[in-house]
């Protein structure tokens, strides 16, 4: 007799590695729809966290469903190499249209992960340089390569220290600027300083392949740094032939308000990885570059079995139609801007709600603890419990697991906005309420 479900979820433990199966909250679901999950408890959950920031065009829209089936009906595996399909062509001139400068050619893989490999392969091997700087508090991947540039959590690289040749300096930090000084001017110059420090005393900037940035932190806390900051680190890569990366596998596809992030900050890095939302929930991804990069990457110096696979690429080219014709990427800016609003109300009122970090619909609320103000994971994973209990699913980030990722759906409506941070400002209310109960026993 085969286990039912719930016993199933009972016998997890004991099938799946803990590392896959004991994050926050590992809902049990069986059904998915537009802006809501269907649990295995019977509930209804609206779901603020797109599969972290996946299902851009909401789950199962009615156009991937079918286009799965269609696809299927045609092809189901293309190996790289052995054949060649439409759809894979077909996505690459789509996505050369809505991508910036000449990022127009793709080596199409399956993971964020892996496209954060090819982008270091690829950087490596054209300019024949050992080195890579990446930014403290990134997170690009856990392979060994895309490891070496990942540093959000200390814990990922434990007993595992890649041997990559990789040096990091500080994100952008607008919490350090001096009072009365601009924070983008002090960004600006402290990132020049922190290269100048690191080219003087560690690494010498001809030696250096590329710089890795994510345009907004993302795993590391939701921090949107200023446009300058981004601007002069291109500057800074074009004074060294130095080929500027960007890590747009969390901000592509409309999150942040435009198709990519490069676009909302107006920078175009060399190389670019994207994934997430690019098949709303397929497997796919890309390592973009230029033509002319690309074309001095030869046949053999990198490969794939499963990337780029049919089914994926037939859904990602309706991923891009749905969000023209939906117009999420504008829906993503107004929804963004009237969370934020809603936001500031309940930051007001909430006074452990340490700050609200938004661009787009990719939106940070951080947690601080009542008495000390220091970040507080422990009580937001208090918050996320009592929301999910009154129906809203959020995930977290941030080093201490303090921030409050709330990232739904590019379809998301305004009700759903209000239904979501009505049920949030509960769950504040409820916990501020047990934290003080305590606090006085
Ligand atoms: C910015 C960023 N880069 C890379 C990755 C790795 O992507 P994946 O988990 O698809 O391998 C992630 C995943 O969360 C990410 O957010």
């Amino acid at each position: 007799m085969k286990n039912d479900w719930s016993q199933l979820v009972k016998n997890m433990p004991n099938r799946l590695a803990p590392s896959m199966a004991k994050d926050h909250p590992n809902l049990p679901v069986v059904k998915e729809e537009g802006c809501y999950y269907f649990g295995l408890d019977g509930r209804k959950y609206l779901d603020f966290t797109s599969g972290i920031a996946v299902a851009n065009t909401g789950h199962r829209h009615p156009k991937i469903v079918q286009s799965i089936k269609d696809a299927a009906d045609q092809l189901t595996h293309g190996p790289s190499g052995v054949i060649i399909y439409e759809s894979i062509l077909r996505l690459a001139e789509e996505l050369a249209e809505i991508l910036p400068g000449n990022l127009d050619c793709f080596f199409f893989a399956n993971s964020g992960t892996e496209a954060i490999e090819g982008a270091l392969k690829l950087a490596k091997y054209v300019t024949q340089r050992p080195y890579v700087i990446s930014f403290t508090g990134c997170f690009h991947g856990r392979s060994l390569g895309a490891l070496s540039v990942t540093t959000s959590k200390s814990k990922y690289r434990k007993y595992l220290q890649p041997s990559a040749f990789t040096y990091q300096i500080p994100y952008a930090n607008v919490k350090e600027c001096p009072p009365g000084a601009d924070p983008e001017v002090y960004c600006m110059e402290k990132v020049e300083k922190d290269f100048e420090n690191l080219f003087k005393h560690q690494v010498t900037p001809e030696e250096v392949a590329c710089v890795i940035v994510e345009p907004v932190l993302g795993e590391g806390g939701y921090i949107v740094p200023p446009r300058g900051w981004l601007h002069k680190i291109r500057e800074i890569c074009d004074k060294h032939h130095i080929l500027l990366i960007f890590d747009e596998v969390q901000t592509g596809f409309g999150r942040t308000g435009e198709w990519f992030a490069a676009q909302t900050f107006g920078v175009t890095p060399d190389i670019m990885a994207i994934a997430k939302g690019i098949a709303s929930g397929l497997p796919l991804s890309a390592t973009v570059a230029s033509k002319e990069l690309m074309s001095k990457w030869p046949l053999g110096s990198h490969g794939t079995t499963f990337g780029g696979n049919p089914l994926a690429c037939s859904v990602a080219l309706t991923t891009l139609e749905i969000i023209k014709e939906e117009n999420l990427i504008e829906n993503s800016r107004n929804m963004g801007k009237y969370a934020v609003m809603k936001l500031a109300a309940l930051k007001e009122k909430h006074t452990v709600i340490g700050s609200v970090r938004a661009v787009g619909l990719m939106i940070g609320i951080e947690i601080i603890h009542p008495v000390s103000k220091a970040p507080d994971g422990e009580g937001l994973l208090k918050i996320l419990d009592i929301a999910l209990n009154k129906g809203v699913l959020f995930y977290l980030c941030g080093n201490y697991g303090e921030v409050i990722r709330m990232i739904p759906p590019l379809t998301v409506t305004k009700e759903q906005i209000d239904e979501g941070l009505q049920i949030l400002d509960e769950a504040l209310t409820e916990y501020e309420r047990n934290s003080m109960a305590v606090s006085s026993q």
